[in-house]
This record gives structure tokens, sequence and C-alpha cells, in this order.
């Protein structure tokens, strides 16, 4: 088979604790399907490092991470000792914005074994996709604060949408629902209140959509669509949506599928010129930090989605269907307490990567 090279961030507080299940589970992949992956664990990106040395990062991250061929991710965040915009700033959105890591997809499942907070919504009412755009819009480093400390203190903080960034992302989701069943598609937006970005962000969906002519497109504005996302989730497929705004709906649809705590993500560069970068969609969660409670299906599923990226796709749907079993199986005595059990971190990563081996060997039989 082939060998993966694989950068390891585990991160800050759970991020270190679900990171080791993760990585079970791509092991027992890779003895199961016969490739290799070759894991290189780094020591920064995380709370720890930057007490040491003033900083998230070495200078040289970029050629060291660069060189891989994919970056597995844990969470970093942790406001106690560093702020947050220095933590995130000096780590993950660097690696989304050198790597040019311009999609993330967030897919939103409800799985057959965990109850979603709204009634009488069974597991196939809830699947789609947010593909969230991942290097621009909201998320900028432009603006300033003038006049400080007086009465007129100003601070102005940019989106930058450019026809680049906005097509790209565009035709990822409308690809993306061209070859799925539903061929639909939903835009985030807001043009209504936000008067120069979103208008523009709608005319390039319009835009975009005349090549699609088999895609069925719809819009949302993104205060409705908070709603409708709890109303009516098997409304969706594909929704498409700025940066920010796809970061919010993609902790609000996991939260309806029960926790956030599955929930995986893709950050990735479909030209493959850079490390993709696969991760939970969750944080650090200093809440539950320490207590050996916090459910790993996220980063797990993050590995399903980095096997897949790295044309491991037997392993990728083996990992899937593991994790799945577990879950519908209902042993409560497995299950981490955010999916209603009494199990741990590590007693629910150990089961699927039990399920893993198992599965691989009925299929090698
Ligand atoms: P969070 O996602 O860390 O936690 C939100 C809530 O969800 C908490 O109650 C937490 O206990 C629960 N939760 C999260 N993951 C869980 C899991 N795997 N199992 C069970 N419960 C889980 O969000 P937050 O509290 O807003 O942020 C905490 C820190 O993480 C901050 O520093 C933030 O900036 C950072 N953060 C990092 C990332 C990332 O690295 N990609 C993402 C989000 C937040
Ligand atoms: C996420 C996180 C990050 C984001 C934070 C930690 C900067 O919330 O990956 O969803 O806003 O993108
Ligand atoms: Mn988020």
């Amino acid at each position: 088979g082939e060998t993966h090279s694989i950068a390891v961030f585990a991160g800050d507080g759970i991020g270190t604790e679900v990171m080791p299940e993760g990585l079970r589970a791509l092991n027992a992949a890779a003895e199961a399907f016969d490739f290799t992956l070759h894991t290189t664990e780094y020591d920064y990106a995380n709370a720890e490092y930057y007490a040491k040395h003033g900083q998230m990062m070495p200078d040289h991250w970029k050629e060291q991470i660069g060189a891989h061929d994919a970056i597995f991710f844990g969470a970093v965040g942790w406001p106690e000792t560093v702020p947050d915009h220095v933590s995130l700033w000096g780590s993950l959105l660097q690696f989304r914005q050198h790597f040019d890591q311009y999609v993330n997809l967030r897919p939103v499942k409800l799985l057959d074994g965990i109850k979603s907070p709204l009634a009488d919504r069974k597991p196939g009412d809830v699947d789609f996709y947010v593909v969230r755009e991942n290097t621009e819009g909201e998320y900028s480093s432009i603006g300033g604060k003038i006049f400080e400390g007086t009465d007129r203190e100003t601070v102005i903080q940019e989106t930058v949408m450019t026809r680049t960034g906005v097509d790209r992302i565009l035709k990822y989701a409308f690809e993306l629902a061209q070859a799925s069943g539903a061929k639909h598609l939903t835009s985030a937006t807001k043009s209504n209140g936000i008067k120069i970005s979103m208008p523009y962000w709608d005319e390039r969906v319009e835009q975009m959509a005349q090549n699609y002519p088999q895609v069925t497109v719809d819009k949302f504005h993104i205060d409705i669509l908070t709603a409708n996302f709890v109303l009516h989730p098997d409304w969706f497929d594909v929704v498409v949506a700025s940066n920010l705004f796809g970061d919010i709906l993609s902790d609000l649809g996991p939260a309806v599928t029960g926790t956030i705590g599955i929930a995986p993500s893709g950050n990735i560069n479909p030209e493959r010129k850079f490390p993709s970068l696969f991760e939970p969609v969750h944080g650090s969660a200093p809440d539950i930090a320490g207590k050996g409670i916090a459910n790993p299906i996220g980063q797990i599923w993050s590995a399903a989605m980095m096997l897949e990226h790295l044309g491991e796709t037997e392993a990728a749907q083996c990992v899937q269907s593991a994790f799945e079993t577990v879950i519908a199986q209902r042993d409560s005595s497995l299950l981490t307490p955010d999916l209603g059990g009494q199990g741990t971190t590590s007693s629910l990563g150990r089961a699927v990567a039990e399920q893993i081996t198992a599965q691989a060997l009925k299929l090698q039989r």
C-alpha cells in the first residue's frame, strides 16, 4: 500500500483527549487496509508552546507543515492563558489562509442511536453539508482602531469578498450539489441588511447557477435560515455560506443532530497545492477538559474524511461504518455523556477501533 505523511496537532483541552482516539482509529484502518500512515506529532500550536515562546508556532512552520500530505488537528484555545484571537490567528487560521484551504466542508447528519433535541426527527431526516467559505469574508485582518481612549473611539473591521474567492467556494458547492441525489443548493445571505458584500454574494450565486441548470437553488437570509435549521432541517442538502455564517450554521446543524461532539470538518485545498486540514468542528471545551468524557467521534469522523481525501476510500468507508455501528448499538456504558451514556472518551474510541478491525476482517474474508 501507499504511505501518507500526516502532521498531527492535538492542541489544547479536549483536543489532547480526542486526538489519541482519532489516531487509534487511523492506525486500526491502516493496519486493516494495508497502507502506511507516517504521523509526526508537533508540539506547537497550543497554549503551552505559547507560554514558553511568546508565539503559537515557530517561524519555519510553513515549510515544515507544507511538506506533509495532510494535517490532522484537534482543537486550539485556552482563553485562561492566551486570548482566543491570539491563539487562533497564530495557528489554525494561519493554516487555513496560507495553505489556501478555502473549502470548509462540514457534514451534518442525524445518526441512528442519537436522540435529536427536536421531537420526532429520525435518521435520514437531517443529512446535509454546510460548505463554508474558509479564507476570506468576515475573517479579515483589515481594519483598525482610531481615536483610542477618547469618546470618538472607533473600530472598523472589514469584510473581504473577492470574485475569485466567492466564485471558487460557490463552484465547489454547486459541484457537490450536482453530484448529489437531491441536486439542491441553499445559499445563506443577508442582502437585505448587509448592503455591499451580501448583494454581491447573491449576484455571484445567480451567475454560477447558470452553469448548473439541473441544480435547484434557493436562498435564505441568515436570520430565518437559523430558524429553519431548527424547524425544517429536512429542507437542506448543500448549504453554502460565507465564513462567519458558515461558522454559525456548522455549530447549529450538529446541535440539531444531538451534539456538536460528533461533528467533523475538512479544511480543503481542492487543487492539492497545499495540505488540507481535518479537525472536529468543536473547540477545546475547557468546561469538560481533563475529565476524560469528551466525545471522540468528531475527531474520528474527521479521520474518515482525511482518509477519503488521501484516496483511501475503502478505509474511509470502514471508519464511517464502524462509528455509525457502535453508536447504533446504543450501549450506554460505551457512549459519552453528551450521547446520554456513562462511558468515556477512550471507551468509545476503543469500541470504534475494534469495530474497524472487525468490519475490515469481514470485508476481506
Ligand atoms: P467548544 O466547542 O470548545 O465547547 C462548546 C460546548 O460544547 C461546551 O459545553 C463543551 O463542553 C461542548 N463540547 C465541545 N466538544 C465536545 C465533545 N467532543 N464532547 C462533548 N462535549 C463537547 O466551544 P467554546 O467553549 O466556544 O470554545 C472553547 C475554546 O475552543 C475557545 O478557546 C475557542 O476559541 C476554541 N475553539 C477552537 C476551535 C478549533 O480549534 N477549531 C473551534 C471552536 C472553538
Ligand atoms: C471553527 C472555530 C473557529 C472559526 C475559531 C476557533 C476561530 O469556531 O473552526 O468553527 O471561527 O472558524
Ligand atoms: Mn466554529
